[in-house]
């Protein structure tokens, strides 16, 4: 045996650098890319000794150092004394995906995906507990132990509400949830088992990423284009390996905008289908009727689920979502949330029902949909000719920066002007390097002129010249 055989016998990952074109060492930081990606190399490995890998490999140890250097530079690998160099590990130090605004701060925020303040909230609400005090029977529903899916009146109030905003889902369907995150989690709890694989857009929901990491799940990023994750993409990564499920927020992609057509959703329920896939579809960044495709349930109901909260609509404070799954995964589910808190909250279920029925949420949710066209005219038009992409009624929008711009330092320099932005990091599945991105709340003002003084400040840091990092002495 060579030394070349030996090598190859002794490497513990061994990418197959004979078809790639271009410079070796840029070839292998992209082999390493995509097997991360995959998690053929999973968050801890380590890599090959440099020296192993370039005899296995043929090629000189220089250019192993170079890829190993340059995959460091992208974040893909960390090297360290006396433990060689390892795949980043997810449980990094990430930044915290979601920041509660600090009192005082009269900075303006344009990172939080919250419904856009107003005083009609406090008002509406007080309106629904009194309502709920005069009802001896919502008291006694409150005060009473719920089945697992919650309350059936509730249940049935809440479909007949979604109905009015075009989804049509049934009480026997629909599990209460204490909002959107919990959904999320109880879905991957009940359904997937720690090790097994699901699937996302490459950049996604920060709290979906949170959940898979919690559970000791394999979560991998599919790639993207204008309309959200591509079909073939995630057949081949279906054909590497089994994805028990898929997640996806089908209407705006939640950061980066991007929404699918009719086409394209049935592309995916295909996908899924070939690969006896569940589909979770995440539909927190609620739309109106008008501006919603066909939800994935209605494609394929024998395999996706929907998620609903009251958030973006009412208030992130009130806790109150729901889970549409279908029949055959209920009593998993059903299970899982018993074992975690018997059910939902019977008082919470009881004021957002009262709230959403009584007429005054729709008028709220009219005039937020209105300030939100606004807002993103706003943006389009502030920010042209940078590559922006968003939805008309969407919470946020996805800014892509111009060449030789770099996002962490973007946002630094955004904080010093006094505006609160969040870098692409934190909605990076797994060990992918982050685009340079951000992403752009339009909700968080509390006015149009708010948020436009916001986007002038961003617009002036985007029209300066990026500072000249400082001479290395
Ligand atoms: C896509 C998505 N899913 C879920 C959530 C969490 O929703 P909730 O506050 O109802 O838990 C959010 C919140 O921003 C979200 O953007």
């Amino acid at each position: 045996m060579n030394v070349q055989q030996r090598a190859r016998e002794r490497c513990q990952w061994l990418p197959d650098l004979e078809q790639a074109s271009g410079p070796r060492y840029k070839a292998l930081v992209e082999l390493m890319a995509a097997d991360i990606a995959l998690g053929v190399l999973e968050p801890g490995a380590r890599l090959p000794p440099q020296r192993l890998l370039a005899d296995a490999l043929g090629v000189t140890v220089g250019t192993i150092t170079r890829a190993y250097r340059e995959a460091e530079r992208r974040g893909l690998v960390e090297a360290r004394v006396g433990s060689g160099t390892r795949v980043r590990s997810q449980t990094d130090n990430r930044p915290h995906f979601h920041h509660l605004t600090r009192a005082g701060d009269d900075s303006i925020d344009l990172s939080l995906s919250i419904p856009i303040p107003t005083f009609r909230r406090e008002q509406q609400l007080a309106l629904s507990l009194q309502q709920i005090a005069t009802q001896p029977q919502a008291i006694n529903t409150a005060l009473s132990y719920q089945p697992e899916q919650g309350c059936l009146d509730q249940r049935q109030q809440l479909c007949r509400w979604l109905e009015t905003q075009g989804l049509a889902l049934s009480p026997e369907e629909l599990i209460l949830t204490e909002g959107g995150q919990h959904a999320d989690f109880l879905a991957l709890q009940a359904l997937i088992k720690p090790g097994e694989a699901v699937a996302s857009a490459a950049l996604t929901y920060p709290g979906m990423i949170a959940a898979a990491r919690q559970l000791g799940l394999k979560h991998l990023g599919v790639g993207t284009d204008a309309e959200g994750i591509r079909p073939d993409l995630l057949e081949r990564l279906c054909q590497q390996q089994r994805i028990r499920l898929l997640y996806l927020m089908p209407e705006y992609n939640n950061p980066t905008g991007h929404s699918m057509s009719e086409a394209r959703r049935q592309a995916i329920v295909e996908v899924a289908r070939r690969h006896d896939m569940l589909l979770l579809e995440d539909g927190v960044q609620f739309v109106p009727p008008q501006a919603r495709g066909t939800p994935m349930h209605e494609l394929a109901p024998e395999r996706a689920m929907y998620i609903f909260s009251v958030s973006k609509l009412l208030a992130g404070g009130l806790r109150f979502g729901a889970l549409r799954a279908p029949a055959n995964l209920l009593p998993q589910l059903r299970a899982a949330l018993r074992a975690q808190c018997w059910s939902s909250p019977a008082l919470m279920g009881a004021v957002t029902c009262q709230w959403l029925t009584s007429g005054e949420a729709d008028e709220l949710l009219a005039w937020q949909w209105d300030e939100i066209r606004h807002r993103q005219a706003l943006v389009r038009e502030l920010l042209a000719p940078y590559e922006v992409s968003a939805h008309a009624c969407g919470f946020h929008a996805w800014l892509r920066l111009p060449e030789g711009r770099r996002a962490a330092e973007f946002v630094q320099l955004a904080d010093t002007q006094g505006v609160t932005l969040i870098a692409a990091e934190p909605f990076c599945v797994g060990s992918q390097p982050a685009p340079q991105a951000v992403r752009l709340c339009v909700t968080p003002p509390p006015t149009r002129e708010a948020l436009a003084e916001g986007l002038k400040r961003v617009r002036r840091l985007l029209d300066d010249e990026p500072p000249v990092p400082a001479p290395l002495l």
